[in-house]
């Protein structure tokens, strides 16, 4: 008995830990949107590359909104992380995204302000995903895409 409240006891904690790396998030977040990019073989640069409107769009709105603090195609700056690690191998998944980009950050770089006043990128949140996730899975070189027809 006792070797089995033990584990339940070690098994909480281990649940606990895990939730913690992916937190903030919101459990309400609209469904994970998608990209589309197809390149050009080997393509070093996203001019060889066309990817769907929605994520070109996103690309549009993290040059204006975004880039100033995170870098050219989220490489990250001396004073904003890299997003490609962040989503990479800090676990920020879409309804951590969602919900960061409402609420802003602070971690041990810095903190992000909270987005909520800004109308055009919380309604651009979906389409910054799109961008940033194409990038941080490696899809999508930097630089200006084309556009699919
Ligand atoms: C004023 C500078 C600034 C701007 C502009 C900015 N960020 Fe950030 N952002 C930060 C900083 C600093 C952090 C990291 C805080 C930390 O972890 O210490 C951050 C963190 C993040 C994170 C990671 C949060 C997490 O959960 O780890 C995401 C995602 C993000 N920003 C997306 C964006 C997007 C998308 C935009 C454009 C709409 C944007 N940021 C604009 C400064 C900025």
């Amino acid at each position: 008995m006792i070797p089995r409240i033990l584990s339940a006891g070690v098994l909480a904690t281990l649940t606990t830990a895990a939730l913690a790396a992916h937190e903030p998030r919101d459990e309400n977040a609209p469904p994970e949107p998608t990209y589309k990019v197809e390149c050009a073989e080997g393509a070093t640069s996203a001019t060889q590359c066309k990817v769907d409107k929605e994520t070109y769009v996103g690309w549009r709105e993290y040059k204006a909104n975004c880039q100033v603090c995170h870098g050219g195609g989220g490489m990250g700056s001396t004073f904003a992380p890299n997003l490609q690690e962040r989503f990479n191998k800090e676990g920020v998944d879409w309804p951590r995204f969602y919900y960061v980009i409402e609420h802003g950050y602070t971690g041990q770089m810095g903190a992000m302000p909270p987005w909520d006043k800004n109308k055009r990128v919380m309604k651009m949140r979906a389409n910054l995903y799109r961008y940033l996730k194409a990038r941080a899975d490696g899809k999508l070189p930097l630089g200006r895409p084309g556009r699919m027809k």
